[in-house]
């Protein structure tokens, strides 16, 4: 079909607001960190699900590929079309209605293009909490958190998105709409469906609203910076502050020196709290639903614990909001920081808990022979096993010799993964960025599994091609 006949058809179907004009389209063409770039035929921003359902329909009979694309913050180049000019990104973010809030159901229906952090004031207006929480929040889609099956801070809590949804509505590759929104706990009527989209990174059709779980709202919160001497000490801290205080245990996240010191370097306004520098921090969050919860009475017990048993170095207990914020903006300014250290290599690996230590002293020495120097951004959300094991390169280097070691210090950190049972991915999905490896290193029965639902869903393979699979 020619250029000017699909634009017709298209805005007969959106409206002309419902397609970015040209001189704006770059936006939708890099991902965040400009490090997938492409060119996107036209870009598609419809208003509703029937215009979804209708754009998908028109694309489907003249054989054209789609990208849907949410807050386009997706950290593997999912959301980005190739550079053939063939492609058309579909972004969600004009579809940003609420469609229901039940607070005695303790759920929401939201469309795909609400962005996170609105849906979290919702969520606190109806005196709820919905606690998926990272640093995108200000920009990524709830479609985005769905189709990645996005993770952060608070999954040691309350699980990650396959876990807060309850229904799915979603536009099929051929068009069709199917109206999985219900709000059910037990649905035993077949295969969960649902969770063939969920992470499903636009491959299998397109996420255009959700019902999701809401909870009750914590009223007290307590946060603890910590300086630790090794790896091993923050398991055992876990274990410890768990056994003290359950599941008020909402966050526990690991810290290298390395990428405390990036953020101090390069984000205005952060400090380290402590005075004396150590090699691993921890950033531990307490929250309870009780107003009078001590809970910086439980932590102060289970740090001085820690600190008798020589686990931990040093610590502070936030006594502000202020103090809470700026603590959690040393651990979220890391990715922002690491940019401005030149080119990085991102891996978002998942391993037992218990194994985490092990696993960082043998990839750190297989990186070190690799290049020596190397610098080695490791931290994430280690209460839950995800590691952000993230390498920049060492300063001496030229950013074009790093790009020539990009492969080979790949491939020996998803080689040290795979000899402790690990995935290559935690949380942020396969996209273009693992999708080599992911051939490697995931199960080839699993593999084939996956290729013949795609083959059954989608047969002209028009959803987002070339990604994950
Ligand atoms: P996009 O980037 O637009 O898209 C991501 C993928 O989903 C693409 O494959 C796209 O095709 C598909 N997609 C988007 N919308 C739809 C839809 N409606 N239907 C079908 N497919 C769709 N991720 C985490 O999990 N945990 C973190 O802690 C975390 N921290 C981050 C911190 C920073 C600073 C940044 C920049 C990113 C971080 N991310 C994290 C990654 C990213 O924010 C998440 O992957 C997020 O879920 C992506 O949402 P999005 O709306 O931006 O999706
Ligand atoms: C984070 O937790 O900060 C992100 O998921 C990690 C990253 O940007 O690599
Ligand atoms: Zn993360």
């Amino acid at each position: 079909m020619h250029d000017e006949t699909l634009l017709d058809r298209i805005v007969g179907i959106v409206g002309p607001n419902g397609v970015v004009r040209e001189a704006d389209k770059s936006a939708y063409e890099s991902d965040w960190r400009g490090a997938y770039n492409g060119v996107a035929r036209f870009v598609v921003r419809p208003a509703n699900t029937a215009e979804v359902s209708q754009v998908v329909t028109l694309c489907s009979e003249a054989g054209i590929a789609i990208v849907p694309q949410g807050g386009n913050t997706g950290l593997c180049g999912g959301a980005v079309p190739d550079d053939s000019a063939s492609q058309i990104v579909l972004s969600l973010t004009r579809m940003n209605r609420v469609r229901a809030v039940d607070p005695d159901n303790d759920t929401i229906t939201v469309e795909a293009g609400v962005i996170l952090k609105h849906l979290q004031d919702l969520a606190e207006e109806a005196g709820r909490f919905f606690p998926l929480s990272l640093g995108a929040e200000g920009s990524c889609t709830i479609g985005g958190n769905l189709a990645t099956n996005a993770g952060g801070t608070a999954v040691l809590r309350y699980g990650n998105m396959r876990e807060l949804t309850l229904g799915i509505e979603a536009v099929l590759p051929d068009g069709t709409v199917w109206h999985g929104l219900r709000a059910l706990r037990k649905d035993n009527t077949g295969y969960d469906l649902k969770q063939l989209f969920i992470g499903a990174e636009g491959t299998l059709g397109v996420i255009t609203a959700a019902v999701l779980r809401m909870f009750p709202r914590p009223k007290s919160i307590a946060t603890a910076w910590v300086a630790l001497s090794e790896t091993s000490a923050a398991i055992r801290l876990i274990r410890r502050i768990q056994s003290l205080c359950g599941d008020r245990l909402t966050g526990f996240e690991l810290m290298s020196a390395q990428s405390v010191e990036f953020v101090t370097r390069h984000l205005p306004g952060c400090k380290n709290p402590l005075e004396h520098a150590a090699p691993w921090y921890a950033l531990i969050e307490l929250s309870d639903t009780q107003t009078e919860a001590r809970l910086g009475d439980l932590l102060e017990e289970g740090l001085a614990g820690a600190f008798d048993a020589g686990d931990v170095q040093d610590a502070v207990v936030a006594n502000s909001e202020t103090q809470v914020e700026a603590l959690w903006a040393l651990r979220e300014g890391i990715s922002e920081a690491q940019n401005h250290e030149g080119p990085s290599l991102k891996h978002d690996i998942s391993i037992a808990v218990s194994q985490i230590p092990a696993f960082i002293e043998k990839a750190d020495a297989r990186l070190n022979a690799l290049l020596p120097k190397v610098r080695l951004v490791t931290y994430g959300h280690v209460g839950d096993g995800n590691l952000h094991y993230n390498v920049s390169k060492p300063v001496d280097v030229t950013a074009e010799a790093f790009k020539e070691h990009a492969s080979a210090i790949t491939d020996a950190i998803y080689e040290v993964t795979a000899s402790f049972d690990g995935s290559i991915s935690a949380e942020h999905g396969i996209g273009i960025a693992k999708r080599e490896a992911a051939k490697r290193h995931k199960d080839p029965i699993e593999l084939g599994i996956m290729r013949a639902l795609k083959n059954t869903l989608d047969p002209k393979g028009l959803m987002n091609p070339g990604k994950m699979l």
